[in-house]
Formats: structure tokens, C-alpha cells, sequence
């Protein structure tokens, strides 16, 4: 079996500074964690997804490809890889178009959750600041956040608002950075787990759930995952695995997150983070391509927690994409 990993061109260029140069970092570093791990077992190359990308697919030959792809710019740019690969009919491991579109968009995904029937912060999509006056904030703080971005980009220290005037500032200079709507959501202050979720259909596996604590981060800093914690002060943070809980709350945590898998039409992995507000589980987002650099990424510490490891998951992840496509005959003839 032939594998291509599809990774990204930078985004530097297309983002603000910093966190655009350390999204590209951890890309690049995860591509070749996840290649020496592939090529244990099968044939691997990596494709840049550039203009020529479909040309390269189909003199490459390649069986199955392993989608790093983010994408660059545009509201559904998870989507865009997917789409392409389905147009040239080439099997890829994680979730489809779909799924992809409606994760990276927080605004529907927290729609559909809440469809579903699952908890999930009450939130105020703004466009344009007008719509800012017809919203009623009951209480602060709240978060404000971009409606899709990931790796806490847009998600700063000052993010979460304790009055108006900062509110209105912050929504102001988001809509000017990021994709509209900017997102003003309730703040759930208990504590933060994320879960990684493997597997399709009614066969799907949770990974040892992580904690993470931020309790020994310096005093002036907002307790919660902000882009400055995640590039600055990831020594501060504590990550436990698995999460200390009992096993009723463990147990509903996990049924949480996988509904919430599922209603999103996720597929072979992703991760859900979620917060506590009492003992309800409420879910944030789900990532429906969560980062595998090796040692680093949430979902690599969970499978370091169990039997799993590193190389198990990566295998898995392209386990669960050979069983939905049937490609077993392929596998056990070149692999
Ligand atoms: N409604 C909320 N209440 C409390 N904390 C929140 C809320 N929304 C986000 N956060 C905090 O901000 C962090 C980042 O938020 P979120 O997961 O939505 O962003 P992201 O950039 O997509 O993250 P990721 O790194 O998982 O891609 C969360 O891990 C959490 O600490
Ligand atoms: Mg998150």
C-alpha cells in the first residue's frame, strides 16, 4: 500500500505574525513524526497541496492519502483537500467535507450540539459591531472568541471581557483580523478535559480523557487555554492523563463527547474539549483534524497514557479509513 501525507503550504503570509509562524512550526514537525511512523509499514511520500496537487496524486498512484490539510484561507479551508480528493476519487484518512465544514465553524457546530441536545455554552454570533447593541449580556465575563480558528489563534489573554467597552473593543478588532462572526460566549469556569475519539459509525473508542490545569500559571493570567498559555506558558500547565475523576463523571464524559462526535459527522479520529459547569459536562468545540506532533499534541499525550503509543495511533487512524473504504485486500497485498 502506497500512502501520500497531504500537508499545507505556510500560512505565513496569510495570518497575523506569530500565530501563523507557529502553526506552520508544529505542522512541519508533526509531518515527519507521522512519516517516520508510516514508513515502518508502507510506502510514504509527502504532497505539498499546492495548484498542482491533483496532478501529483495521479502519477503518484497512491492508495490511501493521510490528510494533514488545514487549509490556507477561506471559511470551510479543512473542506477544501477533502474535496478534492473526492473529486479524483482517492480514499483519505479523517472526516469528509462535511464534517470538516461544520467543525471548523463553532457557530453551527454549537448549533448542532445544541440540537442534539448537548450542553454547550450559550453564545451571540456578531457580524458587525451594530448587532453588538441588540445582544443583552446577563453576566460577565464572557469569552470572545473567532468562529473558526484553532490552536487558541485569536483566542488571547484579553479575550475574555469583564464590561462592555472591552467587549466592544475586542469584537471590534476580531472582526477585523478573522473570519466574521466573531463569537461572544458564556464563560464556563470549571474544569477543562479534552478527549480524544477514535473509530466510526457505532464502533468508537475513547482515549484516556486529559485534564488540563492551569492553576500554576503565573497569578496574572486568565485561567483558561489562550494562545499565550499555549505558545508561552506550557511549562506552567498541567496536564494529567488519565483525568482524576470518578468514574460516573468519567463515563459521562466520555457519552458526551461521543454524541458530540457523532453529531458532527466526524470520522477514523477527533478531539473533543470540553469544561465542567457543575457536574454537566458542556463541550467547546470539536477538532476534527486535532494536532499529532509527537509528545506535544493533546491527542499524542492520551495514547502515551495507554497501550496505544505513538505508532498505534497512527496506524489506527489509517485502520479506520481502510475499513470505511474496504481497502483491506490492497493493504495485505503491498503493505
Ligand atoms: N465558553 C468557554 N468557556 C470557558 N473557556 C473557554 C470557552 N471557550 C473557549 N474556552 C477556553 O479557550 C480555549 C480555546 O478555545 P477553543 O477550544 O474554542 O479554541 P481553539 O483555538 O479551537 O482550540 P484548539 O487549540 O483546541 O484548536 C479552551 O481550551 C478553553 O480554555
Ligand atoms: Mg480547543
Amino acid at each position: 500500500m502506497k500512502i501520500a501525507i497531504l500537508i499545507d503550504g505556510p500560512r505565513t503570509g496569510h495570518f497575523p505574525g506569530e500565530e501563523a509562524s507557529s502553526e506552520d512550526l508544529h505542522k512541519e514537525r508533526a509531518v515527519q513524526c507521522i512519516k517516520d511512523v508510516i514508513s515502518t509499514r508502507y510506502k510514504c511520500i509527502i504532497l505539498k497541496a499546492d495548484y498542482d496537487i491533483l496532478t501529483k496524486l495521479k502519477r503518484e498512484k497512491i492508495d490511501l492519502a493521510f490528510n494533514l490539510c488545514n487549509g490556507i484561507r477561506g471559511r470551510t479551508r479543512l473542506a477544501q483537500i477533502p474535496a478534492l480528493l473526492e473529486f479524483a476519487g482517492i480514499p483519505y484518512t479523517s472526516s469528509s467535507i462535511l464534517g470538516h465544514t461544520l467543525a471548523i465553524n463553532k457557530h453551527y457546530a454549537c448549533k448542532i450540539f445544541k440540537e442534539a441536545g448537548l450542553p454547550t455554552p450559550r453564545f451571540a454570533s456578531i457580524y458587525n459591531l451594530e448587532e453588538l447593541e441588540q445582544i443583552q449580556v446577563t453576566s460577565f465575563p464572557v469569552l470572545v472568541k473567532p468562529c473558526d480558528e484553532g490552536s487558541g489563534r485569536g483566542i488571547h489573554q484579553d479575550s475574555l471581557v469583564y464590561d462592555m467597552d472591552s467587549l466592544v473593543a475586542k469584537v471590534r478588532k476580531g472582526l477585523k483580523t478573522y473570519n466574521p462572526p466573531i463569537l461572544v460566549t458564556e464563560y464556563i469556569k470549571g474544569r477543562e478535559f479534552t478527549v480524544g475519539i477514535l473509530g466510526n459509525g457505532d464502533s468508537l473508542e475513547a482515549l484516556p480523557i486529559l485534564e488540563i490545569c492551569f492553576e500554576g500559571l503565573p497569578k496574572n493570567l486568565a485561567k483558561f487555554y489562550s494562545f499565550e498559555v499555549k505558545t508561552r506558558y506550557e511549562d506552567h500547565t498541567v496536564f494529567k492523563c488519565p483525568a482524576p475523576l470518578n468514574e460516573k463523571l468519567r463515563n459521562e464524559i466520555i457519552r458526551t463527547a461521543k454524541r458530540a462526535y457523532k453529531a458532527l459527522n466526524m470520522r477514523d479520529y477527533a478531539r473533543v474539549d470540553i469544561r465542567l459547569k457543575g457536574n454537566t459536562p458542556y463541550i467547546l468545540e470539536i477538532n476534527s483534524l486535532p494536532g499529532l506532533q509527537k509528545g506535544y499534541s493533546d491527542i499524542t499525550k492520551m495514547v502515551n497514557a495507554c497501550s496505544l503509543k505513538y505508532d498505534g495511533l497512527i496506524f489506527k487512524i489509517i485502520h479506520n479509513a481502510i475499513k470505511r473504504y474496504n481497502l483491506t485486500g490492497i493493504e495485505t497485498k503491498v503493505g
